[in-house]
């Protein structure tokens, strides 16, 4: 790929203007890296369109000169998909950033790229309805930068993925064309949708500037509940027990250790007093005074059969997001000890199975390492972070789980899981790539990666080289 020269300022100033054109060393470091901190970033420079034509002007002269150019959203990513690291240009959607209508026939929105997923929620709200994705760097991730790692979160148990809530996006390919891709439409068999192509591509295929995101109706009066489990083996019973007689919007699980983390640093409160050794959280709607008697019903059941322990159930909206805080924190909270991060998956009846393999292994192989389990367990996603120890070099610390990362993704392989289930590939994980998926699939990946990015210049070395 060709540096960046002067000339090339020029012609970038000459497109976005010349103060959308970034080059000082705090931007340089501040949009060449996402959440992960194990790369070092060396963005080259930094540009800011403001307009879909801007882009594809800008996209134009990257594949006429040859510069590698990293798409960049809320950069909230755990993947290292949108880390510059060798002086590429980063394309920052931030600009993009208005809501430019609401059709409420279609409960459709359209949204520039660069609109906050926390500004989309809020719109939906005022709109009286609801976008409902939702996880913890919703105040700050972009609608566009969580199409194209198609983000999970909170919720995928009711509502799905990103995915689901895309009724139409625009992308500006690798070589400047625009693709207006489904144009919103619930019905269209004609031919490939090449947008579900594009959702989770984490930029690598085009650069998604534009989205149509469906909306729903809002979710009536919610509860949380959290429940204190013995092993890993009650969670699962105890999903299937509320699975049988309500619908759950949430059901997320954290260990011990996990909760003692976040209580000790965001200055929460325990649940409850006793502790156990992993706790599940649940929430569901109230239309009526009858679904908390159900639910109370399938507690009682949980703790006759020894399921459950000790549990809590919220009484006001305050109550329930103070109890999602014991939750949603702990990823901020376990930043200060760069974690490890396993993002791991498998269909959810083999959860048991696969959670007792994986821990045999994590707790054989990382005796004097923190390791701390939380995760959407109701949709199969486990989240495995391993604490780095004060004093041990990052690079010693990687070495060693990444030794132990192969024999946890031959697990997650037996299983016929996935090495991401919702962070994506990016840099960190595409030596894993194979576990997950066949030599066949990688292929046809790149293939499809040529044709719409002829030069390779969009996001080179994501998901694979
Ligand atoms: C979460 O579930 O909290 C997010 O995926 C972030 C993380 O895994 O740390
Ligand atoms: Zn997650």
């Amino acid at each position: 790929m060709t540096p960046i020269g002067k000339d090339i300022l020029a012609a970038l100033q000459g497109i976005v203007g010349a103060g959308r054109v970034l080059t000082d060393a705090e931007s340089l470091l501040r949009y060449g890296r996402d959440w992960t901190r194990a790369h070092t970033p060396d963005a080259g420079v930094i540009v800011l369109p403001s307009s879909i034509g801007q882009v594809q002007d800008v996209v134009r002269l990257a594949a006429s000169k040859q510069l590698a150019i990293v798409p960049s959203g809320g950069r909230t990513g755990l993947s290292a998909g949108a880390v510059a690291c060798n002086s590429e240009m980063v394309l920052a959607l931030d600009r993009l950033n208005r809501i430019e209508d609401f059709n409420p026939v279609d409960r459709t929105v359209r949204c520039g790229a660069g609109v906050v997923t926390e500004q989309l929620q809020q719109y939906a709200d005022a709109q009286g309805l609801f976008y409902p994705v939702d996880f913890a760097s919703s105040g700050s991730s972009q609608i566009g930068g969580n199409i194209s790692t198609n983000a999970g979160g909170i919720k995928v148990i009711r509502h799905g993925m990103t995915r689901d809530w895309v009724a139409g996006l625009k992308l500006v390919t690798g070589t400047g064309e625009l693709l207006d891709l489904n144009r919103g439409l619930v019905k269209n068999n004609a031919g490939y949708d090449l947008r579900h192509l594009v959702i989770g591509a984490e930029g690598t295929l085009g650069i998604v500037v534009e989205a149509t995101m469906s909306l729903s109706r809002p979710p009536e009066n919610l509860a949380v509940m959290v429940l204190g489990v013995p092993d890993m083996a009650s969670i699962m019973s105890v999903l299937a027990a509320f699975q049988g007689g309500i619908e759950l919007s949430a059901f997320e699980f954290f260990s011990e250790l996990a909760l003692c983390k976040v209580v000790a640093h965001q200055g929460l409160q325990r649940p409850f007093d006793n502790p156990t050794q992993y706790y599940a959280l649940l929430e569901f709607e109230q239309p009526d005074e009858q679904a908390m008697e159900t639910a109370m019903g399938l507690f009682e059941h949980c703790v006759g059969r020894g399921w459950v322990l000790d549990g809590v159930v919220s009484q006001s909206v305050a109550q329930a997001q103070a109890l999602w805080r014991l939750r949603e924190d702990i990823s901020e909270t376990l930043s200060r000890w760069t974690p490890y991060k396993n993002d791991i998956s498998t269909v959810v009846s083999r959860v048991p199975s696969f959670l007792a393999e994986v821990e045999a292994v994590v707790s054989a192989s990382y005796p004097d390492f923190e390791i701390v389990w939380y995760g959407h367990i109701g949709d199969g996603n486990l989240h495995l972070n391993v604490l780095k120890p004060d004093g041990l070099a990052m690079e010693e610390f990687q070495r060693r789980c990444g030794e132990v990362s192969k024999q946890v993704f031959e697990i997650v392989q037996r299983h016929g899981g996935s090495i991401s289930a919702e962070h994506g590939v990016g840099l960190l994980k595409k030596d894993y790539l194979h576990y997950s998926r066949s030599p066949l699939e990688i292929e046809i990946m790149r293939q499809i990666k040529r044709v719409f990015d002829p030069q390779g210049i969009l996001n080179p070395g994501k998901i694979f080289d």
